[in-house]
């Protein structure tokens, strides 16, 4: 199988003279979902600005769909979809017309009929002749994902989709995302957490202070993670653990208001998916969900033996 994106030995550094990326190489083949994971400021936007050309790369090739990103920009920029990490929205259009003008924007013929499929594939159909402000912030994120499919894009890039966003978004972006390959797109997403890659993605690669250091298949990045701890913060304390929850061995905290949950990527427990609708049918309201934050920096210094 070829590469719809191949990236050689690129290097970036800004104006400082800081690097920001380093000897970076990487191919992805169609209808992958990789996730790249990174802690802030390791690269993760800067690989996918220049991928879309939106920095200049300093050293090394772009390749997407056989194009170079540099010497045939225009056709390589036409197979990318962007959804940045910064949020816009143009508050007073409405939904259609703002996707159907990023589509004009990359000199394609208006096709209402593809603007609908994307509309109703994400859930947005019935949205269609409302202004964007009197959206909430989920339907806002799936119009700027709208807006990146408009002009049928090859591979789609998204920069911390769920950065900030509730459990309930996170697994509604995590549906939208695994339709969209069902539709044939390649998905490259960013994120700083470990439970997205685990959910999401066939790959993973592993990025800090620029450098690659690691990329892998899901299935074996995780069988190496080990233990993980997630913190669900309850709503209301309650006084025990529901019966119905027991395979989980979830602790309670004194105040009956955090439960834990420890479990071990190689051992077959139920996942958090099932555990999150199981609390859910239990009727416990989350008010938060954490992971130690630490635990991912803590993951890579072991994983590749060096600190930033
Ligand atoms: N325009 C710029 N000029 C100078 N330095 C920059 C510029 N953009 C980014 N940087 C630096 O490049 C490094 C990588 O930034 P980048 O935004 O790619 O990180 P990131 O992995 O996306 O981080 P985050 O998880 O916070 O989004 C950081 O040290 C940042 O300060
Ligand atoms: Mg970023």
């Amino acid at each position: 199988m070829s590469a719809i994106l191949s990236i050689r030995n690129l290097g970036k550094s800004y104006g400082s003279g800081a690097r920001v990326l380093d000897d970076v190489s990487l191919d992805i083949e169609a209808g992958e979902i990789f996730a790249l994971l990174g802690p802030n400021g390791a690269g993760k936007t800067t690989l996918i600005s220049i991928v879309c050309g939106i920095v200049n790369p300093g050293e090394g090739h772009v390749l997407v769909g056989g194009h170079d990103i540099v010497r045939d920009y225009r056709a390589a920029r036409a197979l990318i979809g962007l959804v940045p990490q910064e949020l816009t929205t143009d508050a007073f259009e409405t939904v259609w017309a703002t996707v159907s003008f990023s589509r004009g924007l990359f000199g394609k013929p208006a096709n209402p009929a593809h603007i609908e499929t994307v509309l109703r594939q994400l859930s947005l159909w019935d949205k269609r002749d409302a202004k964007i402000m009197t959206l909430s912030g989920g339907m806002k994120r799936r119009v700027l994902i709208a807006k990146a499919l408009s002009h049928e894009p090859r591979v789609l890039f998204l920069d911390e989709p769920t950065a900030g966003v509730d459990v309930q978004l996170r697994q509604e972006m995590w549906q939208v995302v695994r339709g969209l390959r069902e539709s044939g797109v390649t998905v490259i997403l960013t994120t700083h957490y470990i439970e997205e890659a685990e959910e999401m993605a066939d790959r993973v690669g592993v990025i800090r202070g620029g450098r690659l250091v690691l990329v892998e298949e899901k299935a074996a990045l995780m069988r190496k993670l080990g233990r993980k701890e997630l913190r669900l913060i309850l709503q209301e304390p309650i006084p025990a653990v529901p019966p119905a929850l027991g395979a989980y061995d979830l602790a309670l905290s004194k105040e009956g208001t955090e439960l834990t949950y420890v479990y071990n990527m190689k051992a077959e427990r139920p996942g958090i998916t099932s555990l999150l609708e199981d609390l859910s049918a239990a009727g416990l309201r989350l008010r938060d969900v954490t992971t130690r934050e630490s635990s991912l920096e803590d993951i890579f210094v072991g994983l590749v033996g060096e600190r930033a």
